[in-house]
């Protein structure tokens, strides 16, 4: 069976505040994108996994690590096995979730393989352990994540919104415990954008410029060299305002329609970000679907 990964983007993300326990709370609309891995999950006789198109294996390591957590979960996978062979496209460690997004596909795809039935709620918990938001990406579609990202509200999606997404070159290494590190009071805030973000989707209208923000902004530029340069290269370029996803370094922008989309890459060619198109998706999964507003996760 095939399965499609998608990537993530964050229209908001505001960082409330530190908690006792080390993370940090926050409010985030979150989106999936067309942009997408492939993963193929096959029987075998004993748990693969391989990958393509990336020299690094953080990405396949979560693979594996899913689909461990799911044999000492279920005790299942352990006799019969699978292979899973997975299609990198999505930019690693770019703010994307491109390994979370493998992760959640890995845990939903051999739960169906080996028949093990686990409900949203095992699944959701299961996904919570492999990292923060991973859970966002058992279902996709349009969401706001709270606490540290693990609480879910699935919202209406926005339909055929297209966007540029544009990633400048990065290596820095164990990136979102970095980027957490630096903040700063300063950049922590009410989580009201968000609330505002959401209820346009609520009320199935499109986002604006305005709409967007992101509380990694500051450090982002301290922490990832050359991110202020290419970033205000983008937006010149393009003529309009950028914005980082989840905690960069990519960036995004709203585009009108496919061709406005198409255009704006064309501007983007000679600049030293690798630019793609993408459009909203409204569910990662059409098995996996939620009526508006469904909470998971909640206590
Ligand atoms: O949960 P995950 O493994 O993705 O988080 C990696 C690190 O990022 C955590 O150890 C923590 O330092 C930081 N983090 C945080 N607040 C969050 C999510 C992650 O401080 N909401």
């Amino acid at each position: 069976m095939l399965y499609r990964c998608y990537a993530k983007l964050n229209f908001t993300l505001e960082i409330l505040r530190l908690r006792d326990d080390g993370y940090h709370d926050l409010a985030s609309l979150v989106h999936t994108v067309s942009l997408a891995d492939d993963l193929r999950i096959e029987l075998a006789n004993e748990l693969l996994t391989r990958v393509e198109g990336l020299d690094i294996d953080p990405e396949t390591n979560l693979v594996a690590r899913a689909a461990e957590r799911l044999v000492s979960a279920t005790g299942r996978g352990s006799r019969v096995g699978a292979e899973l062979s997975l299609v990198k496209r999505i930019p690693a460690a770019a703010g994307l979730g491109g390994g979370s997004s493998d992760a959640a596909t890995t845990l939903v795809g051999l739960n169906a393989l080996w028949d093990t039935r686990l409900g949203l709620t095992d699944l959701v918990r299961l996904a919570a352990e492999l990292g923060s938001d991973v859970p966002f990406f058992i279902r996709g579609g349009a969401a706001v994540m709270r606490g540290r990202g693990d609480e879910l509200e699935v919202l209406p999606p926005l339909t055929g919104q297209w966007l540029v997404i544009a990633v400048p070159p990065h290596d820095v290494l164990d990136k979102t415990r970095r980027l957490y590190g630096s903040l700063q009071p300063s950049d922590f805030s009410s989580g009201a954008m968000t609330q505002q973000a959401a209820e346009r989707l609520r009320n199935h209208e499109q986002l604006l410029f305005d709409h967007l923000a992101n509380g990694f902004e500051r450090a982002a530029r301290a922490v990832f060299p050359g991110l202020s340069d290419a970033w205000s290269q983008a937006e010149q370029v393009c003529d309009r305002r950028f914005f980082l996803s989840g905690a960069g370094p990519a960036l995004f922008t709203l585009a009108t329609d496919r061709a406005d989309a198409r255009r704006q890459l064309g501007k983007l060619a000679d600049s030293n970000v690798v630019a793609h198109a993408a459009r909203t998706v409204k569910h990662a999964r059409a098995s996996l679907r939620f009526a508006p507003e469904t909470r998971i996760g909640y206590p």
